[in-house]
């Protein structure tokens, strides 16, 4: 017999059925024993009279929480049934695994235990409700983005993860031995996008893995996450990567609320609404103005840059002006940008870069790169940077380069940011961090 869903057993009603899932509970009274049922569908209760089998009773009384069932039984109408107004009247049961008791955590139980406690028994944490729905709303979120890539005539790539030299900065980087030599773990697909420009692909997409050797122990960083990477070609500033970004980012949360909006406000609290285009751009200086007038005081040590605390004060700022999630912090120095940020031609001092903050947390940073390799080659030497490892690189640019710019995205931190997630850690499959490699 084949499987049915929980979910369609409304259209089964009277029929003869076959259904596998998890033991959610059991109530073993004196006449009757009621199994509830769960498959990633949802659940339903399953009856049994004991009297008509003592055996099989005697059977389903020693059944542990969790132990995975394969139930046939009759569905039957029985409005009193909560769960859908219907049950299933047990016929055979095989117990394809029993689950050992105590459980470790309890999928079921009303009080979670720590966050860190969850993730050492993540596999039993995401048999509840809300994680599975997490990851249902993550795959129609990257499916949005391929969408709309593919709309917009892109090219998917997979650029490798070993490395031979640094892809960012030279900070943050995890080695490995590689044979008798050392490799490095790619910080992002940058160099390679890149590349791809150099290629004539005119538009690339990238969405894989990042590598951080980040020390730190924040709600939103991990040493290893998923990156969403674009780059394309033929741009004139960095302005237009912006508008393909917020454009983009509207498609996409108008795709998940189509088909999500009823669970994320249920598991989730959140009313989800597609970001109102276009989102509003603060450069660099005025934001440093702006935090001022605020009563905002940036640490001196951050010369240049905007540290968290005054992230989320921009945030505030933008919420109570523009009634807006998101905006672009856009011009940033170049003395806190990497060296293939391209520099305003008038403000030498200023980059074509932006960053996209929602919520109060960065989750994007892009720019238009320097495509021109005599302007590349200084800018890497005015960085303190040697030239020979990333010369590979820098070759992109000798032969025809057209004008391009780009972005990364963190999958993480927007999953956290749509759906109001305190921590990363929740906003991923497996967490990664400086004292975590387990699960
Ligand atoms: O801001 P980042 O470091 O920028 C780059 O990697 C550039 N190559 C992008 C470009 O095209 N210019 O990383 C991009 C995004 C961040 O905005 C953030 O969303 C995410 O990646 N990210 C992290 N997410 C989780 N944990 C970390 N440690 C992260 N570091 C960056
Ligand atoms: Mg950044």
């Amino acid at each position: 017999m084949e499987r049915t869903l929980i979910a369609h057993l409304p259209q089964a009603i009277g029929q003869k059925v076959k259904i596998q899932g998890f033991l959610h509970t059991l109530r073993d009274q004196k006449t009757m024993q009621f199994l509830i049922l769960r498959d990633r569908s949802g659940m339903v209760q399953v009856a049994f009279y004991k009297k008509a089998d003592p055996a099989l009773a005697e059977q389903i009384s020693r059944l542990t929480n969790e132990s995975v069932l394969t139930i046939t039984g009759t569905v039957v109408e029985n409005p009193i049934v909560k769960l859908g107004g219907l049950e299933v009247q047990l016929e055979t049961l095989q117990v394809e695994s029993l689950a050992e008791a105590p459980l470790p955590l309890d999928p079921t139980a009303e009080v979670l235990p720590s966050l860190d406690y969850r993730l050492d028994w993540r596999f039993l944490d995401m048999r509840r409700e809300p994680v599975t729905a997490f990851f249902e709303i993550q795959t129609t979120l990257e499916m949005a983005f391929r969408e709309y890539w593919l709309q917009h005539g892109f090219i998917e790539i997979h650029s490798p993860k070993l490395m031979g030299s640094a892809s960012e900065s030279g900070a943050e980087l995890f080695e490995v031995q590689y044979f008798d030599t050392k490799a490095y773990l790619a910080q992002s697909p940058q160099f390679y996008k890149q590349m791809a420009m150099a290629a004539g692909f005119e538009r690339v997409f990238e969405i894989g893995p990042v590598f951080r050797a980040d020390p730190s122990f924040t709600s939103r960083h991990m040493t290893e996450f998923t990156g969403l990477d674009m780059e394309m070609s033929y741009i004139e500033s960095h302005e237009d990567v912006m508008r393909f970004l917020e454009n983009m980012l509207h498609y996409v949360y108008q795709r998940v609320a189509e088909k999500h909006a009823a669970d994320i406000e249920t598991h989730f609290g959140v009313q989800i609404e597609a970001p109102s285009v276009p989102f509003p751009r603060i450069p660099m200086a005025e934001a440093v103005e702006i935090l001022k007038r605020e009563g905002y005081t940036l640490p001196p040590e951050k010369k240049g840059d905007i540290d968290p605390g005054g992230e989320r004060t921009l945030a505030q700022y933008v919420r109570r002006e523009f009634n807006h999630d998101f905006f672009f912090l856009t011009d940033w120095p170049w003395t806190v940008r990497p060296f293939y940020h391209m520099r305003h031609p008038e403000r030498p001092d200023l980059t074509r870069s932006f960053d996209l903050i929602a919520k109060g947390t960065e989750i994007v940073t892009g720019a238009q790169r320097e495509h021109r390799y005599p302007i590349l080659r200084e800018q890497a030497l005015e960085k303190g940077l040697s030239l020979e490892p990333i010369q590979f690189y820098l070759d992109f640019f000798r032969y025809g380069c057209p004008p391009h710019g780009g972005f990364g995205l963190g999958l993480s931190r927007l999953m956290m940011v749509m759906l109001n997630l305190p921590n990363i850690r929740e906003a991923v499959f497996l967490f990664r961090g400086p004292n975590r490699l387990h699960p």
